[in-house]
């Protein structure tokens, strides 16, 4: 369907603070716009779509009782129920789990894909809200959203996403507001996302046509733009300096967006917390997980006058020739004759400790996409030519330094997101990818494949951009180049947990219920206990299946 743009103002989730929080996920029905019927959806904290805005501030632990409430799927059709083991009981029994992205978080409560939640079942989460490790500020641009396994692509996408705000002294939230921050009316939480609509106004996940209802697709973006689950939305601004709190919450889809009169503005952190100092641009590219912690000043343009938060990304090649093309347009600002914030931009933000830069430990980690025509699906989205299941996992050691050199060989850039810790972008290379494949053949799926990249490097090392200059969790990984990050991995003392604990899988309850729910055999048919974290590209089309590894902090 055709729809017209700007039709309903933005709203805003509702917020929600304190030290015991209940979370229930729930079925429910949406409109996202007035010329579509409601559509089924999923929402968190009695939200039809989406969850509440959770306000936490650093070092202040945090209780959320979760539970799975949810009685019937908007995307059931669509469960592969081929994909890691699971079987045409999930599109009712809907196994979920729910992860705080950006937190520093005990393993039992991180939402390990396998740690399932079904309807009738929840798990009581405790969030330290530590600072992120090599984050001055201590501040944090987080998220939550649903993570179970083969699932995630589904149930974020149907609503399981909200937006965790953790603030600190530097931040507005209990200090004064020492930087002078927009707060309240003028801080905004954008999360922006991508959709396609049937005729009849439900959420669909089926972009292309051509792969079958039911099949896992490795690339679904949208042709709609939706913000905070209004179909481009209409925002009224006062002017003033405002803060956006903007969210990649895509599916598949990475935007370079920039505001249609190209005007300036300034990023002020980045997913953990602020950067140094303020940073002017005209743009920034956001990958699906990725965060930015913007200022806007629409006191600049005159009263009356509007301006569209726009993309011109260009689709990757193999999804244009399916057809797709850019989704160009989010949300059309409007500014009003309202006085709105006065403050201005502040320089200095915050006094960064010098990351690391020397590593102890170098490692190369590929990006790889494989055909295998014989088996189903055909095409897997690998991470190091293993599998999630396969047991040769990354293994660093608590308290050291390592750089991660990310290789990319495939025709589209990836988004790369690590659990528990936060790190810096040291850089970007571009490098001869068929030499470089064509010099280390490719072991069968199951062995590892990360030879160093090093003498195929066709490029100098391109700085990060500006907004990737802060404290990091989820780093572009553009098609034939190198990304190096710098990441420094926490020990069990600096923590207040042991990362490398082991944890039952079965351990579930409802926290409502007084009884633990029924033990199950797991997810997948694992068993046993679970233990560790996960990195993964964070296209959920692509985490799915199976571009996600575990890794473990050991001593
Ligand atoms: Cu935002 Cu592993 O996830
Ligand atoms: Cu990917």
């Amino acid at each position: 369907p055709r729809l017209e743009p700007f039709r309903e103002a933005l709203v805003f989730p509702p917020k929600l603070a304190g030290s015991d929080l209940e979370l229930r996920a729930a079925s429910s029905m949406h409109r996202f716009h007035p010329d579509l019927a409601p559509s089924p959806s999923l929402g968190y904290g009695g939200m039809d779509y989406l969850g509440p805005t959770i306000e936490a501030h650093v070092e202040q632990s945090l209780t959320l009782r979760y539970a799975n409430d949810i009685t019937t799927h908007p995307l059931a059709a669509d469960v592969d129920s081929r994909l890691h083991g699971l079987s045409d009981n999930d599109r009712t029994q809907v196994p979920t789990s729910l992860h705080l992205h950006g937190g520093v978080t005990a393993p039992q409560y991180d939402g390990n894909p396998e740690l399932i939640q079904r309807p009738g079942e929840g798990l009581v989460h405790e969030f330290g809200n530590a600072p992120g490790n090599g984050n001055p500020s201590g501040s944090g641009n987080h998220w939550y959203h649903d993570h179970a396994m083969g699932m995630t692509r589904l149930n974020v996408y149907a609503g399981l996403a909200g937006m965790y705000l953790l603030r600190d002294n530097y931040d507005t939230g209990t200090a004064g507001n020492p930087l002078g921050l927009p707060s309240g009316e003028f801080e905004l939480p954008l999360i922006l996302q991508d959709k396609v609509f049937t005729s009849d106004g439900r959420q669909s996940v089926r972009s292309t046509w051509t792969t079958p209802q039911g099949a896992w697709d490795p690339a679904t973006p949208g042709d709609v733009g939706v913000v905070n689950g209004v179909v481009w939305p209409r925002i009224e601004v006062a002017r003033g300096l405002y803060r956006l709190r903007v969210l990649n919450a895509a599916s598949y889809s990475v935007w370079n967006l920039y505001f249609g009169n190209r005007m300036r503005f300034w990023v002020i952190g980045s997913e953990s917390g602020l950067l140094a100092a303020s940073a002017p641009t005209d743009h920034v590219r956001l990958s699906p997980g990725e965060r930015v912690d913007l200022l806007v000043d629409f006191g600049l343009l005159e009263p009356g006058t509007s301006v569209e938060l726009r993309n011109d990304e260009p689709v990757p090649l193999a999804v244009a020739q399916r057809g797709t093309q850019v989704m160009p347009l989010f949300a059309r600002f409007d500014v009003s004759s309202a006085k709105g914030f006065t403050g201005s931009v502040p320089q200095q933000l915050s006094s960064a400790a010098p990351p690391p830069d020397v590593p102890d430990v170098v490692r190369n980690l590929t990006i790889m996409q494989l055909s295998r025509p014989s088996s189903y699906p055909s095409i897997t989205m690998s991470l190091n030519n293993l599998r999630y299941t396969d047991s040769d996992i990354e293994l660093p050691r608590q308290g050291t330094v390592e750089q991660w050199n990310l290789i990319n060989v495939t025709t589209e850039p990836h988004p790369i997101h690590l659990h528990l810790v936060t790190f810096r972008v040291l850089g970007r290379q571009s490098i001869n990818t068929p030499a470089y494949t064509a010099a280390y053949p490719l072991p069968d799926l199951g062995t590892r494949w990360t030879p160093s990249a090093d003498d195929f490097v066709t490029s100098p090392m391109r700085a990060p951009e500006v907004w990737e200059t802060g404290a990091k969790d989820t780093v572009i990984v553009d098609a034939n180049s190198i990304t190096r990050i710098i990441v420094r991995f926490p020990t069990a003392d600096e923590l207040g947990f042991d990362p490398d604990a082991t944890f039952p899988r079965a351990a579930v309850v409802d926290p409502a219920m007084k009884e633990p729910a029924m033990e199950h055999s797991g997810h997948g048919g694992g068993s046993g206990d679970l233990q560790g974290y996960v990195w993964h590209c964070h296209m959920l089309d692509h985490e799915d299946h199976d571009m996600m590894l575990r890794y473990r902090l050991v001593t």
